[in-house]
């Protein structure tokens, strides 16, 4: 079991990571207030999988759970879903000093992080990550929001949760799809920031990915560590620091908008062909060698993961994709920052890149592998 800390002054919160973290969270005096009320929102698969023995531990406790099932994936995180979660909240009486409980993915953690931002203009809550991609990702760090018909999280807020619980037994009944999507987030804290790591997970992946208990703490641990310390030195994104997260992420979310948000391409998914992409753009401005470049794509590749947009059917060119791009929230002033690479474990933020040269570079990738 790990505890790593995510530190921001007074907004300061630990992250923990092991097996068995739901079942004992009451007993080890992580869970809050039992006795009480407590609400809990979750995702119907946490729900189903999970919920019986969380619920089971909170009402030997003697707390009476209101629980709120998020239903919808994606579509849940929407102007009509936070306001029916923010009434829901509001008639159970949740006070600011209250921390509601966030079980699920990345959607529940999202909508649920993003109500209780602006009720009571602010009232704590509690991450319990079930997928792999929240573990990692999106349950650490405060980013919250909701999706609009201009784009995904486009309104939103930081803010932080009072406590992360990364329970390593919720990834047993992840869909295997669903498990090596979240993988490509793991991936990126090595190709980002860490080539011992990444090296690492090329010798472990079939380890990582078969949930071997030491392999699979020791990748979610190392990247919470990785992001936790982003986050710490630059929570709001202002530095540049934080940005590197988003390695992958602007061309993947352009793919992922041209495939309509769906099921065809998800989220993880997108992220992997992206950080091929964003690693052969590194290599073809001669900013990375071609090496490393194939050393991205090999690691991908290993773990199940997609890394030829040719092979998405996609009826646009690069162009269309680009245009998608400009839509991104970091456009500034009529450009794009990308994360590009200087070699594995050195990313940086690119400010001078030119859409219509990624435009051919996607043409290009579109037609030639
Ligand atoms: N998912 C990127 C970030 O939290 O900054």
């Amino acid at each position: 079991m790990a505890v790593i800390p995510v530190e921001l002054g007074g907004r300061s919160y630990d992250v923990h990571v092991g097996r068995g973290l739901l079942e004992r969270a009451v007993a080890d005096g992580l869970l809050p207030s039992p006795g009480g009320g407590l609400c809990l929102v979750a995702d119907g698969n946490a729900l189903a999988h999970h919920g019986e023995r969380l619920l089971h531990v909170l009402k030997e406790a003697g707390a009476a759970v209101a629980v709120y099932e998020v239903h919808g994936g994606e579509a849940a995180k929407s102007w009509s879903e936070l306001e029916r979660l923010t009434d829901w909240l509001l008639a159970q009486g949740v006070e600011r000093g209250d921390r509601v409980l966030a079980m699920g993915g990345g959607v529940v953690g999202d909508l649920t992080g993003f109500a209780c931002a602006i009720l009571k203009r602010g009232t704590g809550f509690v991450q319990l990550p079930t997928t792999l991609l929240a573990q990692v990702d999106s349950s650490v760090g405060g980013k919250t929001a909701i999706n609009t018909a201009a784009g995904k999280n486009l309104v939103g807020a930081f803010h932080q949760p009072s406590l992360v619980l990364a329970d390593l037994d919720t990834l047993a009944t992840l869909p295997e799809r669903e498990l090596r999507a979240g993988y490509a987030e793991v991936l990126k804290y090595g190709v980002l920031g860490d080539a011992e790591f990444f090296d690492w997970l090329c010798a472990n992946a079939d380890a990582v990915l078969s949930l071997v208990p030491d392999a699979i703490e020791h990748a979610v641990a190392t990247s919470i560590a990785a992001k936790a310390r982003i986050v710490a030195e630059d929570e709001r994104e202002t530095s540049g620091r934080r940005a590197l997260l988003n390695l992958g992420h602007t061309f993947g979310h352009a793919l992922e908008a041209a495939t309509g948000f769906s099921e065809g391409l998800l989220h993880g998914e997108a992220v992997a062909l992206g950080m091929v992409l964003a690693a052969r753009y590194s290599a073809r401005r001669d900013d990375c060698s071609l090496d490393d470049a194939e050393r991205v794509t090999r690691a991908v590749s290993q773990a199940g993961l997609p890394t030829e947009i040719s092979a998405l059917g996609l009826e646009c060119d690069g162009a269309a994709l680009v245009d998608h791009m400009r839509h991104d929230k970091k456009m500034q002033g009529g450009t794009l920052p990308f994360v590009l690479l200087r070699t594995i474990g050195a990313a940086f933020l690119a400010k001078d890149v030119a859409l219509e040269d990624v435009a051919l570079f996607l043409d290009e990738q579109l037609q030639t592998h």
